[in-house]
């Protein structure tokens, strides 16, 4: 298969475009390394004398660059995004333009140029303060952020265009992936850097906030079947472990698996945008995928931990 995947600089983007050559398909890259935390191209630079591969540094908000990338594409796995509620309270445009206005020119693209299925990046954001734990698609979605409005209007648009232009889509309601090549903003790496330089790791709240931690090679592997499994039309599925820990007990994994377990934690306020819990039901993309996530959140920590130690170098 012939396939565009946007984002592909980035942490999830990279990690799938690494599956899809590695099963023989063609790939274009389309990332405009607009950050520098995803690793600045870094994380593809072993592909690009391969004939399989095609970069194009192209912006999504560049709706004529997209339709050329996108010629003779069968296949669009749209990652790219502006990543990070909290940047999104800060800068709710830029989060708007990127991840509501781009997926709208991704779409129109994948449209004009007969594209089969796009496989649309979401997130369990959208769910707010979910009223139900653990929360199923068809729960009300109550976004607290920027960045959460924007995702939901994106999966809007999917589900339009099949109806409007039967533009197959799916949008997967990623719950908070980690791994390795994860940002550098995001809590886990944090906590692991802290605890690497022997400093306090510093949570927000009181650290009992939960997450469904989804350890990204079960991630990229929903992703990837998405691809060819029949009735996808538009609706959203979690991609999610389908198990909660809480902050505190994730910060002591990374303490234990760093030998740190020392180091107290500094509790510090609650930030905007945040939300307490996220915990969801997998039931739905494990039958329409016939996926099931398989690292459980001790041996991702103690995966990731091992990663980032060599990327730090020792
Ligand atoms: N990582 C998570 O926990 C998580 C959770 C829920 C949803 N998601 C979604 O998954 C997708 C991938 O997330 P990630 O963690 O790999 O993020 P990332 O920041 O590592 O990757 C995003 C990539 O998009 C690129 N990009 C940004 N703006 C662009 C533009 N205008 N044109 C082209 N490329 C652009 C960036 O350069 C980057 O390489 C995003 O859509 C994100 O919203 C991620």
């Amino acid at each position: 298969m012939r396939a565009v995947v946007t984002g592909a600089a980035g942490f999830i983007g990279s990690t799938l475009t690494d599956l899809l050559l590695a099963e023989g398909h063609v790939v274009v890259a389309v990332d405009n390394f607009d950050d520098h935390s995803t690793g600045g191209g870094r994380f593809l630079t072993g592909h690009l004398e391969k004939k399989a591969f095609q970069l194009e540094r192209i912006s999504i908000l560049d709706l004529n660059a997209l339709r050329q990338s996108f010629q003779g594409a069968e296949v669009v796995f749209h990652l790219a995004a502006q990543t990070g509620v909290r940047k999104s309270v800060k800068d709710p445009m830029r989060s708007h333009m990127v991840n509501s206005t781009g997926t709208l020119n991704v779409l129109l693209a994948a449209r004009d140029e007969g594209v089969r299925r796009v496989i649309n990046s979401s997130s369990s954001s959208v769910y707010g303060n979910a009223l139900r734990l653990p929360t199923k698609e068809e729960d009300p979605v109550l976004p607290i952020s920027p960045y959460a409005v924007s995702k939901l209007s994106a999966e809007h648009y999917c589900s339009l265009f099949y109806d409007l232009y039967g533009l197959e889509s799916v949008s997967l309601r990623y719950f908070t992936v980690y791994g390795p090549r994860q940002r550098s903003d995001m809590a886990i790496r944090i906590f692991t850097d802290r605890a690497l330089d022997g400093r306090r790791p510093q949570i927000f709240g009181d650290g009992e906030q939960t997450r469904d931690f989804t350890y990204i090679t079960d991630v990229v592997d929903a992703i990837r079947l998405c691809a060819d499994r029949p009735g996808l039309r538009g609706e959203p599925l979690n991609v999610c472990c389908g198990r909660r820990v809480t902050i505190n007990q994730v910060v002591r994994g990374i303490l234990k698996e760093v030998g740190r377990e020392d180091l107290e934690p500094e509790y510090l306020p609650m930030q905007d945008g945040d939300v307490d819990h996220t915990w969801g039901d997998n039931s739905k993309a494990r039958r329409l995928l016939g996926w099931e996530p398989k690292v459980a959140v001790e041996e991702g920590l103690h995966s990731y931990v091992e990663w980032y130690r060599k990327e730090r170098g020792g």
